[in-house]
């Protein structure tokens, strides 16, 4: 009996082992291999993803940000009238590169300004001659004097005209801005710089839509007239209420660049009670960069730049 208990003991194991081991023997499944981490798909681009490479314009002060939303960490503002490089777009958002920053911009501020068949954004500089003005073929006249461009309703700029802004110009307002927080403890904004032609004509054409012909003249300069194209304007501002305002002038911000721009070459453009010189109301926030030796004798003097220039 003990015998016959250890015998179907036995075969039972036996029947068992046969159960596991036949159906692998005869499988004609083959083992998965280890996954290849180089076969693996690819991480998927966001559906409507766009690559790019074009020049936009902001149409207003702009946030870039670190991703498409304004859920996303603010990482610099862009004045209005800038040029930025569009590198893609998702969502409404266009991720661009400004000043040596790449993020992302909500679409709606950002204008494609250069129309078809017009100049691009990268056409060459044209230099006025030293000292003489020069006519071209659409009846404008370029005025350099002293090394000085000189933009106003009388002399202008053509249409193709691009400098961009002036490195120069740029790091001095930039130096001028880092002064007034040294200095006064004010936070400074260059909202406003270069201006293309185009960009200039939407401008005169919405003022003079939105505040008539008369105040535009006055405010507003024709394209091709404006001290923007040049590269070396910036309208400035402390509070944004009294961004274009009469009364930025007399805030502490206006009151500090009307006293110390010219340290960092720059002059207060159209000064009080010079419109019949200068063509244009006053504009406390308007500043134009002349370079330090200039912009002091301006200041010390109390001239406007035709006067400076023209003895007018
Ligand atoms: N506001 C000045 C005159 C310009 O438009 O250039
Ligand atoms: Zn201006």
């Amino acid at each position: 009996m003990h015998l016959r208990l250890k015998m179907l003991l036995g075969v039972l194991v036996l029947i068992i082992a046969a159960m596991i081991m036949l159906p692998r023997m005869f499988s004609n499944e083959v083992e998965a291999p280890e996954e290849d981490p180089v076969a693996q798909e690819p991480v998927e681009e966001p559906e409507d993803q766009e690559f790019m490479d074009t020049y936009l314009f902001t149409t207003d002060y702009l946030n870039m940000r670190t991703g498409p939303g304004t859920e996303h960490e603010k990482i610099r503002t862009i004045p209005v009238g800038e040029k930025v490089h569009a590198i893609g777009y998702e969502d409404g958002w266009y991720l661009i590169e400004y000043n040596g920053q790449t993020g992302y911009s909500i679409g709606d501020y950002l204008s494609e300004l250069l129309e078809e068949g017009e100049e691009s954004p990268d056409s060459p500089e044209i230099e006025a001659p030293e000292e003489t003005q020069e006519e071209d073929e659409t009846g404008v006249t370029m005025k350099k004097i002293d090394g000085i461009l000189l933009v106003n309703k009388t002399y202008g700029l053509p249409s193709d005209y691009y400098p961009d802004v002036d490195p120069e110009a740029k790091d001095k307002v930039d130096e001028m801005i880092r002064a007034a927080r040294d200095e006064i403890n004010m936070e400074i904004i260059a909202f406003s710089g270069f201006r293309s032609y185009n960009y200039q004509k939407k401008l005169y054409n919405s003022s003079v839509e939105t505040d008539g012909e008369e105040y535009a003249q006055r405010y507003s300069a024709k394209p091709g007239h404006s001290e923007h194209q040049t590269g070396l304007a910036f309208d400035l501002g402390g509070q944004m209420k009294y961004w274009l305002e009469p009364e930025f002038a007399d805030t502490e911000e206006g009151i500090w660049l009307a006293e110390n721009a010219h340290r960092f070459g720059f002059i207060l453009r159209y000064p009080e009670g010079k419109e019949h010189i200068t063509g244009y109301a006053y504009e406390p926030w308007h500043f134009r960069y002349v370079g330090e030796d200039h912009a002091r004798s301006i200041y010390e003097e109390k001239l406007t730049l035709e006067e400076y220039l023209l003895g007018e």
